[in-house]
């Protein structure tokens, strides 16, 4: 029986010998594509290709692409463990013709591999083609000889397939393979289609159109072919099972699941290890291309599939953190082809782990929430939709769990107002999604790369350089010539300039035209190998084929350079001094400053930040020559280099090395990068941390300057140090002893203060208030106290309780503008007299609310200090 492994390869090796590329596998955050918020079908990463204004060096190419649909137009994650096929992540085969091979030879390639290759069965599968597909119909009786009787013949969207709502599109040809009599269900097109017996396990799509966003459909320049495989689906045909989750890869996830739970993979609690089986996947294969939980956008589908998979996990009666225990089954079923997963294990482990034990944290709290909403219902009641929405919302509870809770109680869940809450919330979280940008003139800039190839980018050796203007681009159009005044958008077939990329700014500088000037103000990558130049135009004009001098600010490259250098080494020390779960999350450096995203659990120590830094500066002092070599992705990331999750790498790859290892030989710092560097690592010549903290949970942000900044921020917070000493009149060594001291002695003080109020309080005042007045035969003791606010006005009551023996005391304290009221009664008199009602009736005779208290001590507040005698006039008038 062929593993998951080998089906997919004998699917890549099939059109290898058919003179397919074989590419791999796009990430599944779409690069360059502002409609998708994921990669969900294995054309996406051809879509400019379909459209023409991409060109690849070859015409046919075959994939097995990581695909996600949870979010967006196919979205499948409701249904996730409780049919027999679907999931938030599978993997897509997929061969694809470039206006080279059409609907025969599409049709023949399949035909061929899956009745020999895979060896199916050729009288369990039948076909499906678009309602008037005619040709097709012909081609599937000629070249796999099927009876008509098997070829259905279908009309709408089933049969014609769109990647989203703009993009290209055709009719398809799908086919069914039939699991046999003992399911229920009918062929496609009967009215038994919905049931399981007929699975679809291939479709091909003739493209030949480009969906635009009013739907209208272009012709494509050439028809192609898109087809997709569910690798699942022909594994579960090829093993001799129904159900997906049965062949060997979740076979595998799910006994890991049962032996980290203790339970069983059966009854109620198999669509739970299922779902945690599929979730996994769709975590892991995120995570590992750069996506962390959050609470929008894609992080925020990312966060909802590991909680729901956590849900189940707890379900399981899982006592601790689970998901992140099955993350090594994985990455060994699936590290071998996907190399990603492997590179990434530590971040994935350490995401899982993290939100499960932060999920954890408010799945307890939302159980006491339920709890409290549900004490006073009774049976036949209903719980509120609000209530469900902010236990989903805030305590990341799907409705069915709350359901679950309250059913036993004889109660239900008010769905409608939750459905109303969430697509109101839906649709803000739309609203928030802005995609990967790059909407304006896409095709525009794919046109000018095809007319004037790629741009040279000559900056890792020179400032300057000489170039001709190939093409301009004003307000969104290409155009021959401009003046001063116009911010043009500008290609020079090669140029010192930096686009902006890997985290690092676009340079910027000016250029000399031969009739004029400018200035450029940023650079940036467009249609992958344009260098665009951002350019205001301030003397002269310009027009196409203009011979310019181009000249980047050399000092701001130089702190740039510094910058970045120092982001490597802050990367590989930040790896050393927390772990190896460290991986970047983004970066920024510019001449300013770097910045630098990783994951880690909570807040650096002083004493980590400290050898961070450390370890940074020895680097810098041992003075090594950085080193710089062009190598394939693959050779790079086996040779050790730090690649980035979800970063797009091209054939050839820059690996630099920095500093040599401080224990033992090697490099300290292996990269891929292709950002500009010092030449030697003397050359940042200082570096220091300016801070450190959390942006989003799970990831930490450090900020640090080098240079010629360093030494100024050291200078500055010396300055400080310097100008405390003076006024002390201290050296700056003592200045800190001195500072303590100041606070030792502050705090005395604020005692003595206020030790010396209660004394002058109770003691002080003289004649006949100082002791107690008697009304109707009680003794009182009652004051008005200025300064004193609510806290110390307690010790202070136990004092004149002491002095009126049997009695009562009533005190108004005066502080800010505020009176505080407190009401004490002796012991023997609580029988007459209580604390709480008289205590209230001086507040509300101050205009308060009321008070708080017991029979024998009363406290309570009210706004406005003016009214103090008032409020002991009530208090006497109650006596
Ligand atoms: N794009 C089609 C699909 O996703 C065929 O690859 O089904």
């Amino acid at each position: 029986m062929p593993s998951l492994n080998q089906i997919r390869q004998t699917f890549l090796d099939y059109f290898a010998r058919q003179d397919h590329e074989v590419v791999a596998s796009s990430s599944l955050v779409p690069q360059n594509d502002p409609t998708l918020m994921f990669t969900n079908a294995g054309m996406v990463q051809f879509k400019n290709v379909f459209t023409g204004a991409e060109t690849r060096p070859y015409t046919r190419a075959t994939t097995s692409q990581k695909v996600v649909r949870a979010g967006g137009k196919h979205n499948d994650l409701d249904n996730v463990g409780y049919t027999a096929r679907h999931h938030t992540f599978f993997e897509m085969l997929g061969n694809f013709s470039f206006g080279d091979y059409f609907k025969a030879e599409a049709i023949e390639h399949a035909w061929n591999l899956i009745t020999r290759d895979y060896g199916i069965d050729a009288n369990r599968l039948m076909a499906t083609v678009y309602i008037d597909d005619d040709e097709a119909f012909e081609l599937w009786k000629k070249i796999a000889g099927l009876p008509e009787s098997r070829i259905a013949r279908i009309a709408g969207s089933d049969n014609f397939w769109s990647m989203g709502d703009t993009g290209p599109c055709g009719p398809c040809t799908e086919i069914f393979y039939d699991h046999g009599d003992h399911i229920w269900g009918g062929p496609p097109g009967t009215p038994e289609e919905d049931g399981d017996r007929f699975v679809e396990i291939w479709n091909l799509v003739f493209m030949q159109f480009d969906q635009q966003p009013d739907g209208t459909r272009l012709n494509l320049p050439k028809p192609s072919i898109d087809t997709g495989m569910g690798l699942e689906r022909v594994a579960a045909v090829l093993q001799g099972v129904h159900n997906n989750y049965d062949i060997d890869l979740f076979k595998t996830l799910i006994d890991a699941s049962v032996e980290a739970t203790g339970v069983a993979a059966e009854g109620d609690s198999l669509p739970s290890h299922r779902v945690i089986a599929d979730h996994l996947r769709s975590s892991a294969f995120l995570i590992a291309d750069g996506v962390t939980p959050s609470n929008a956008g894609r992080g925020y589908v990312l966060r909802r599939i590991m909680r729901r998979a956590m849900r189940h996990a707890y379900l399981l009666g899982a006592k601790e953190p689970l998901m992140h225990r099955l993350a090594p089954a994985l990455v060994a079923e699936m590290g071998g082809h996907y190399d990603e997963l492997k590179r990434a294990e530590a971040t994935i482990v350490e995401t899982l782990r993290q939100e499960e034990e932060s999920f954890r944290r408010t799945l307890g709290r939302g159980i006491s929430l339920l709890d409290e909403a549900v004490g006073d219902l009774k049976s036949g009641d209903v719980l509120g939709g609000d209530v469900a929405f902010k236990l989903h919302d805030t305590y990341g509870f799907p409705v069915d769990l709350t359901q679950d809770a309250v059913r036993a109680k004889g109660l239900t869940v008010d769905v409608d107002t939750y459905n109303i809450l969430m697509k109101e919330q839906k649709e803000r979280g739309r609203k928030n999604w802005g995609g990967s940008g790059e909407t304006a003139a896409a095709t525009e800039w794919f046109a000018i790369k095809d007319a004037v190839g790629a741009s040279d980018f000559v900056g890792y050796d020179h400032l300057s350089a000489q170039g001709h203007v190939q093409a301009m681009v004003l307000d969104g159009q290409s155009v021959e010539s401009a003046v001063a005044g116009d911010l043009i958008q500008v290609v020079f077939e090669k140029t010192p300039f930096y686009p902006e990329g890997g985290g690092q700014a676009g340079d910027t500088g000016t250029v000399d035209f031969l009739h004029g000037k400018g200035d450029i103000l940023d650079t940036k990558r467009q249609a992958g190998e344009l260098i665009v130049h951002l350019v205001e135009v301030t003397q002269g004009r310009v027009k196409v084929g203009d011979k310019s001098e181009l000249h980047v600010d050399a000092d701001k490259r130089k702190t740039t350079r510094s910058n970045h250098s120092a982001a490597h080494l802050v990367h590989a020390a930040l790896r050393h001094v927390l772990g190896p779960h460290v991986s970047q999350q983004g970066q920024l450096v510019d001449a300013e400053r770097m910045r630098f995203d990783f994951s880690h659990g909570g807040p650096l120590t002083a004493e980590e930040l400290a050898r961070i830094e450390s370890e940074v500066n020895t680097v810098i002092l041992q003075n090594a020559a950085a080193a710089t070599r062009l190598m394939t992705p693959q050779a790079a990331i086996e040779a050790g280099a730090i690649a980035l999750f979800g970063e797009k790498y091209g054939d050839e790859v820059r690996v630099l090395a920095l500093g040599q290892a401080l224990e033992g030989p090697g490099d300290y710092s292996v990269e891929l990068c292709g950002g500009t560097h010092v030449a030697r690592t003397g050359d940042i010549a200082l570096f220091k941390i300016v801070s450190e903290a959390g942006i989003a949970s799970g990831v930490r942000r450090v900020e640090a300057v080098t240079g010629e900044a360093a030494r100024q921020f050291l200078l500055e917070q010396a300055g400080v140090a310097r100008s405390l000493a003076d006024q002390f009149k201290v050296p700056v060594s003592q200045v800190e002893a001195r500072v303590e001291a100041l606070i030792a002695e502050r705090k005395r003080l604020e005692k003595e203060l206020g030790e010396a109020k209660r004394a002058l309080a109770v003691g002080g005042g003289g004649g006949a208030a100082s002791g107690p007045e008697e009304i109707n035969g009680t003794r009182l003791i009652a004051r008005v106290l200025e300064g004193v606010g609510g806290k110390d006005l307690r010790p202070l009551a136990e004092d004149f309780r002491k002095q009126v023996g049997s009695g009562i005391v009533a005190l108004v304290g005066k502080l800010d503008g505020k009176a505080a009221v407190t009401v004490t009664v002796t012991a023997d008199l609580t029988g007459r007299y209580n604390a709480a009602e008289l205590a209230k009736a001086a507040v509300i005779a101050m205009g308060g609310q009321g008070a708080g208290g017991k029979a024998d001590f009363a406290q309570g507040g009210a706004p406005d200090d003016s009214k103090a005698d008032a409020g002991l006039e009530a208090v006497k008038a109650l006596i």
